[in-house]
């Protein structure tokens, strides 16, 4: 059985294009004749009973807007059994049936949990570190990639000019995959990500020296954060090669600005599904899109899937850097 009112929330880190799939839930659901409600400051909003009416017109021209108009946060108290249980009653008590859950793994969990209480929920994934294993591509990536890129552009300028080694700590939580797409992307010299274990001698100084051979006298470190401690990376150059790194953590930067049209787009398709999953009376859910289709799974399952470095991207990355 369908639902008639269903909440939507936004949770854990903020991704580009939250925006465009709240905007798509919101419309989507009208065009079903579904109430919606927003629920603020993610799972701490069900817990308190945080939330606005939502309609069409309050979700006008939020698509080119970064960040989340729901705000977001991570929520432990959703994780113990009477956060839970305080959120319950508050679906309970509003009517909410199901729950339109924008995030990454964190806020799958909390769906899946609230949907052990009779609540339909379905998720949308949504982070910069695009490390969902049931979707090759989650909200926020590409915007996340191309705000990386523009800054390491700028970086590699003033590098060039001084003959220097910049060492760049791009986010991606324990992945690599935003590393990896942003160090192909500016031509990285040397890309370290926590998925392959790091051969100091022949991951870096070896393109270092290769580098050098080839007449290069300016060098970019890309480090994915989980890889390693950048500082203690940047000293071990120095103490090897002579050269002294400048390190530059983007940080939250990157997950600021306009979301862009991939993001957009995707936001906006995978919002749709999301109510025509609840509409249909499924629960337990999230999207996830392979080969340009989307396609749902039950949570558990998704959060059971692993996710590696898609490898033929490494091997790009690898063979591009090969003489540094
Ligand atoms: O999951 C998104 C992300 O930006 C990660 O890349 C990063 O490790 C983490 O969130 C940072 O979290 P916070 O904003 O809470 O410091």
């Amino acid at each position: 059985m369908g639902v008639s009112r269903i909440g939507i929330l936004t949770s854990g880190g903020d991704a580009p294009g939250m925006n465009p799939a709240i905007r798509a839930v919101i419309r989507t659901a009208q065009l079903y004749g579904i109430d919606v409600l927003g629920i603020r400051r993610g799972y701490n909003g069900l817990i308190n009973g945080d939330v606005t009416e939502m309609s069409a017109e309050t979700v006008s021209g939020i698509s080119s807007r970064g960040g989340t108009i729901l705000y977001t946060a991570r929520s432990p108290e959703f994780a113990t059994k009477e956060g839970l249980e305080k959120a319950h009653k508050t679906c309970k008590y509003l009517g909410i049936e199901g729950l339109a859950c924008i995030g990454g793994d964190g806020t799958f969990r909390g769906a899946r949990d609230l949907s052990e209480y009779g609540v339909s929920t379905c998720c949308i994934p949504a982070t910069i570190d695009n490390d969902i294993a049931c979707t090759n591509y989650s909200i926020g990536f590409d915007t996340a990639a191309n705000t990386a890129i523009d800054a390491i552009d700028k970086l590699r300028d003033t590098m060039q000019s001084h003959e220097r080694c910049s060492l760049v700590e791009v986010m991606g939580h324990r992945a690599g995959h935003l590393a990896v797409y942003v160090g192909i992307g500016v031509g990285a010299n040397v890309i370290l990500v926590p998925e392959r274990k790091i051969d100091f001698e022949k991951d870096v100084i070896e393109k270092i020296r290769m580098g050098r051979i080839h007449g290069r006298s300016h060098f970019i470190i890309i480090v994915a954060e989980g890889a390693g401690h950048s500082q203690e990376i940047a000293d071990k150059v120095r103490e090897e090669t002579g050269l002294d790194p400048r390190i530059t953590i983007l940080g939250h930067i990157q997950r600021g600005g306009r979301p862009n049209a991939r993001d957009r787009v995707t936001a906006s398709r995978m919002g749709r599904y999301a109510v025509e999953v609840l509409q249909g009376g499924r629960s337990n859910r999230v999207v996830g899109i392979k080969g340009g289709d989307l396609q749902d799974f039950d949570i558990t399952e998704a959060l059971d899937m692993q996710k590696d470095l898609q490898e033929a991207m490494y091997e790009v990355a690898l063979a591009l850097s090969m003489r540094g």
